[in-house]
């Protein structure tokens, strides 16, 4: 008798905790997470955040990566629909590829967040979180400006230019707030560009693809700085990008090292900082962003309108999106510890 209560009472306490569970689950606001790629460490961490970050804001997250295939990706937010999510975030891949599925979120009501990239050509993205690209640009340039003497005069020096995929709306921010900077200085021949490779279509990687950038890099230097030509400054608008460009000059440059930028601050990048073969990255601390889309989340769950700062920049071809733009911060080796391992962000054995 005595056994059959326990037994009893064991299957009652296992029912129960099984109902909570079903119960907790079925109660907790489903939101899907798109991400572009595994591939670029910025997003393992940005999922990765967003992830964690939504979890203890006590939603249940559908967190996907696409490969960097664009039709996986739309499949991807397709699937997130039927599963039932009530918000879509979204950093695509291509930011003009995803209207049927977009426009199939906004006939059901689901909101869509624009997550660092710009959905283009829709009018079914409700809001955008990004870091400011034009600025990630401008402090680039700055960089080069300084970094160069060039408001002092100083010049002639020879410069190339890399920047993002064509197919992502930050590219052309990114490329713009750093040509905005360097070209007067590039008219008054302070600085030369030898392959004469300067408009965007001329500069842009397809997939911000480090292998890209170097074969490009290597075509440049064998065709205009063999002979000892020096190379004095390589603009890259971002990491993946700088990480080529130094792969290049590793195996086929014997001048004096470059000055070059960078953006995402990348562990490989951060050593390469050290090692004095990039000269800055831009940090975008992707848990302030993960912190600033978990807010809109919860605004737009409660019905409420979402925290935005700009409200003019972002006109994605159909309408402008409501923006949240964070502060991108310059980094270099002078400031990295402060940044990147005394904010957590990494831990001084990943940098080793
Ligand atoms: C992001 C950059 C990143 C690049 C390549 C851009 O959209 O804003 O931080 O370096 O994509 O992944």
């Amino acid at each position: 008798m005595k056994k059959l209560i326990v037994a009893l009472l064991i299957l009652v306490c296992c029912f129960s905790v099984f109902a909570n569970g079903a119960s907790e689950k079925s109660t907790k606001t489903r939101i899907g997470v798109a991400m572009p790629t595994k591939d670029l460490q910025r997003w393992n961490q940005d999922g990765a955040n967003m992830k964690s970050q939504l979890e203890a804001a006590g939603y249940d997250v559908e967190l996907l990566y696409a490969g960097n295939d664009i039709a996986t990706q739309v499949s991807q937010v397709e699937n997130m629909i039927n599963n039932g999510c009530k918000v879509l975030v979204i950093a695509s891949i291509d930011g003009s590829s995803l209207g049927v599925p977009l426009a199939e979120a906004k006939s059901k009501g689901i909101p869509v967040i624009a997550y660092d990239r710009l959905l283009m050509n829709t009018d079914a993205v409700d809001y955008y979180a990004t870091f400011d690209n034009y600025m990630v640009g401008t402090k680039q340039g700055e960089y080069i400006e300084k970094a160069l003497g060039l408001k002092e005069g100083k010049g002639p020096y020879n410069m190339e230019i890399f920047t993002g995929d064509p197919g992502d709306n930050n590219a052309r921010f990114f490329y713009q707030g750093a040509i905005d900077v360097v070209m007067p200085y590039i008219k008054s021949g302070q600085l030369v560009v030898n392959s004469n490779q300067i408009e965007f279509a001329e500069v842009a990687t397809a997939d911000w693809s480090s292998e890209k950038a170097q074969n490009r890099m290597e075509a440049i230097l064998s065709s205009y700085y063999a002979g000892g030509k020096a190379l004095d400054v390589v603009l890259c608008s971002n990491d993946s990008t700088a990480l080529g460009v130094e792969n290049a000059l590793d195996n086929n440059y014997k001048g004096a090292w470059p000055v070059i930028t960078g953006q995402d601050c990348d562990i490989a990048n951060v050593k390469n900082m050290i090692a004095g073969k990039q000269s800055m990255s831009i940090f975008k601390d992707t848990r302030t962003l993960a912190a600033k889309v978990v807010e809109m989340v919860d605004a737009i769950a409660s019905g409420k309108t979402a925290p935005v700062n700009d409200t003019s920049t972002y006109n994605n071809g159909v309408k402008v999106v409501p923006s949240f733009l964070c502060e991108p911060v310059f980094a270099d080796v002078n400031n990295y510890k402060e940044l990147l391992i005394d904010s957590g962000y990494y831990t001084a054995d990943q940098l080793k």
